[in-house]
């Protein structure tokens, strides 16, 4: 197997949604063929904005389910829970010494984020960044695929390990970002300027994995259009049309040339029924699969016992191996 890694998370803050899906879940598991996948439930990072104690098991669970329903083979790639593996906050917490502040209160999730929640901001939406540097950087990847909302996570973590290799000698692998150019930033169903997101209220802004038939077609059917004739890629003027041919284009596996040709002439009464059969049956494998694993809790959790385990070993050893280079006294 290749030495080579792969690494990616998940927060598991409610329905995993489309955008999650073609942004980074269909690329992480394309990746594992050729590289050590190291693919993670988030639930660190799900707690640092207001949350249910109540449902934050449950959806650590569903997230994994999806994971494996969507293909990560818990065989070949580690599967696992990032609380499960206390060196991430190890990690964190030594890479908080050179994380620069003016940086971190820069970042643009965090400026977002602080601003909605007002005096509700806490420590661990500032160092959010940070752990998921800790979270890439314990496993040492080549790669690690991501939509376009987390470029700049991604730049400071390459920031954070430039600048520890440089001051305490080479312990960590400089990881790149894989930011595919389709499907990168699925945009919302009712907003055509706004990324599909977990967190917006109105669910029919966004398609779930879990989604069924009836919901996906009454979804699109009330999905955002215009009133010009025609279906065109990239005009900026038509986001909305942009986002559907994109998300049928992934749906269906043409070609983008294809879509364009195919539908170029279609009306929303011929282009809507379309993409509701395509997106349906591109959910359904992965809905099916996905009920059989939740019907076997004792072997999901068996998976990510293992996972944590196998994960644990090697986000140690980084660990060790930094604080070492940092001039920690050793463990004796
Ligand atoms: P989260 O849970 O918000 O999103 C999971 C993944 O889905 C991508 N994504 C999208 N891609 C395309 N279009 C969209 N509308 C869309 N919405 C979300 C995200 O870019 C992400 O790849 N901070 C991460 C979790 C994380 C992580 C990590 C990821 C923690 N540590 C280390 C990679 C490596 C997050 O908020 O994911």
């Amino acid at each position: 197997m290749s030495n080579k890694r792969v690494v990616s998370g998940i927060r598991p803050t409610g329905n995993v949604h489309l955008g999650n899906y073609l942004g980074a879940i269909r690329n992480s598991v394309a990746l594992q063929d050729a590289h050590q996948g190291f693919f993670f439930i988030a639930d660190l990072h799900a707690v640092t904005e207001e949350y249910d104690a109540k449902l934050l098991a449950e959806h650590t669970c569903a997230t994994a389910a999806i994971y494996l329903a969507s293909g990560i083979d818990a065989t070949r790639s580690t599967l696992f829970v990032q609380s499960h593996v206390p060196a991430h906050c190890g990690l964190a917490r030594v890479l908080g010494s050179i994380a620069p502040f003016g940086l971190l209160s820069r970042m643009v999730q965090f400026k977002d984020k602080s601003e909605r929640q007002g005096a509700k901001t806490c420590l661990g939406l500032f160092d959010y960044p940070v752990l998921m540097a800790a979270d890439i950087l314990a496993y040492k990847p080549e790669l690690v695929p991501v939509g376009s909302d987390q470029k700049q996570h991604l730049e400071l973590t390459q920031q954070l390990a430039n600048r520890f290799n440089k001051r305490f000698g080479p312990v960590f692998v400089v990881p790149k970002p894989l930011i595919m150019q389709d499907g990168a930033r699925i945009m919302s169903l009712s907003d055509g300027n706004s990324k599909m997101s977990k967190s917006e209220p109105n669910d029919r802004s966004r398609i779930n994995l879990l989604d069924g038939a009836d919901a996906v077609k009454a979804k699109v059917h009330f999905a955002k259009t215009d009133l010009i004739k025609g279906l065109e890629f990239g005009n900026r003027d038509r986001p909305e049309v942009n986002n559907l041919l994109t998300i049928y284009q992934l749906a269906s596996g043409k070609s983008r040339e294809h879509v364009a040709t195919e539908c170029g002439d279609m009306g929303y009464g011929k282009f809507k029924p379309l993409l509701t059969d395509a997106l349906v049956s591109y959910l359904e494998p992965i809905q099916t699969r996905f009920a059989r694993i939740m019907g076997d809790r004792a072997e999901l959790d068996a998976i990510l016992k293992q996972g944590a385990e196998r994960a644990g070993v090697i986000a140690e050893e980084t660990l060790k191996q930094a604080m070492s280079a940092m001039g920690f006294a050793g463990r004796t």
